[in-house]
């Protein structure tokens, strides 16, 4: 089990999963949720090397450094920290 923190607060999420509904459990806005909004952009402040490559749909999104879209990351194992944007 890996785990995803947002604020403070986590949940566990098996490894290879999308963390897409925990971290909206955890107050991330989520919508359209493949890629194409922009509303659940993430600062990552711990655990990028945890998480998949950046896909094609982030980087039509052009995230600033350290940002992540999180309807789009998976998380392959321990632990990631994550900050809304908005
Ligand atoms: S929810 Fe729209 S880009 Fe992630």
């Amino acid at each position: 089990m890996a785990k995803v923190e947002v604020d403070g607060k986590s949940l566990e999420v098996k490894d290879g999963e999308h963390i897409k509904d925990a971290i909206e459990e955890l107050g991330v806005i989520i919508a359209c949720a493949d890629g194409t909004c922009g509303v659940c952009r993430v600062k990552i402040e711990e655990g990028m090397e945890n998480l998949n490559e950046i896909n094609e749909a982030e980087k039509g999104m052009e995230c600033e450094e350290g940002e992540r879209l999180g309807c789009q990351c998976k998380i392959l194992k321990g632990e990631v920290k994550v900050k809304p944007v908005f």
